[in-house]
């Protein structure tokens, strides 16, 4: 079998270093800058696979910690495995559910060898090594998976920010001695907040390790956008330039075109279905909230400037009818809507990159912004 996974680069941008790709995967090929709309626990929240595939979405991400708990690695694996489960074939990213352990605020005991935490659901202990992430990862059967990290507070004391490094390295390399299935990507994450020392110290401790991806994380917990831009600045040279680069978590719109500038390829955030679901819509005009009475008798369709099924369909009167009354198609519409704008920006870097205008998309961008990015 010739290797599954292949990172090709169509266009680094010399100005900036923004490059245009291809990630061959086992489920397809994903051209890069790529946005992974979020399907926590399987499903992209209200949003059907064909309309993703009909946005343009490519690949996926899906959270081994809530697979893990509800319904179990065990019961995804015997319905087929995650891309069978949800009915999404084509690539698909699991985080490995360290980040979550964290952020969710149920860590019980972090230790060199593992990590102890309550379940957010019924209170039960569970204990998480990075051999344990590889296995319900291998399972849930991903195209790329994750490896077991720290993600400590940004602003956490530097002791613990070095300790949190030296063990997400110590657990990549474990992650990467127990991963068998060579239909996967496994990922290395490197972590080191905003310290400069530290990312060094991460990622040099990674890069030995091989893998065939990197991703950035540690980032978009509660640093400024500029502490975050800068950090890449200095992180993203210290990255393979042949593998795919991927930002964890990250973020708005204008992140995103910050992050391509530096050379970031991967990215994937809660933030477009989590603001539909609160009416919050992302336009080319900038942020519009639909429950505001202003809409309330426009027949004008959310974003003119967008073809999405939304927006070929609704007016803007009735998404906002739909969200003053509770109707759970207004969270579905805006889902799709806002997942359609992020594809549009991603498929538009692309284009720009390859073309050698993305500084050029990125003013024009910013202009557009009526209301701020
Ligand atoms: N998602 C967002 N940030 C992170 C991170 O630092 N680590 C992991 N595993 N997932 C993330
Ligand atoms: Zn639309």
């Amino acid at each position: 079998m010739p290797h599954p996974f292949r990172f090709e680069l169509l266009a680094v941008d010399e100005r900036t270093g923004a490059r245009a790709g291809l990630f061959h995967t086992p489920h397809g090929i994903v051209e890069t800058p790529c946005f992974m709309p979020v399907g926590t626990r399987g499903t992209v929240k209200g949003v059907w696979p064909h309309q993703l595939r009909e946005i343009g979405a490519q690949m996926i991400l899906a959270n081994t910690y809530h697979l893990a708990l509800r319904p179990g690695e065990e019961v995804v694996a015997g319905l087929g495995d995650l891309h069978e489960f949800m009915h999404w074939d084509g690539p698909i990213l699991t985080d490995s559910g360290g980040f979550q352990v964290f952020s969710l605020n149920t860590l019980r005991e972090l230790t060199d060898d593992h990590v102890v935490f309550r379940s957010h659901i019924d209170g039960s202990l569970l204990e998480l090594t990075p051999e344990r992430a590889m296995q319900i990862q291998e399972q849930l059967g991903a195209d790329c998976i994750m490896c077991l990290d720290e993600c400590p507070p940004h602003d956490a004391p530097r002791e613990q920010l070095i300790a949190a490094v030296d063990r997400t390295t110590a657990w990549a390399r474990r992650c990467r001695d127990s991963h068998q299935r060579d239909d996967q990507a496994l990922f290395g994450i490197v972590q080191g907040a905003t310290d400069r020392e530290l990312r060094e110290r991460s990622a040099e401790g990674l890069r030995p390790l091989d893998f065939p991806g990197y991703a950035v994380g540690g980032l978009s917990v509660g640093e400024s956008p500029e502490e975050m831009y800068a950090t890449l600045d200095f992180t993203v040279p210290l990255l393979p330039e042949d593998r795919p680069r991927y930002l964890m978590g990250v973020g708005r719109p204008i992140d995103i075109l910050e992050g391509v500038l530096r050379g970031i390829d991967l990215f994937d955030c809660v933030m477009p279905t989590r603001n539909a679901r609160n009416a919050t819509a992302f336009t080319s005009r900038g942020p519009v909230k639909m429950r505001n009475l202003k809409h309330q008798n426009d027949v004008e369709p959310l974003d003119p400037d967008c073809d999405c099924p939304t927006c070929r369909s609704f007016s803007r009167g009735y998404l906002r009818h739909l969200f003053v009354t509770g109707e759970m198609l207004g969270g579905m519409a805006l889902s799709v809507h806002n997942l359609a704008y992020y594809q549009r920006l991603v498929r538009d870097l692309r284009t720009a990159i390859k073309s050698n205008r993305v500084l050029e998309f990125h003013a024009a961008h910013l202009a557009g912004q009526a209301d701020g990015p």
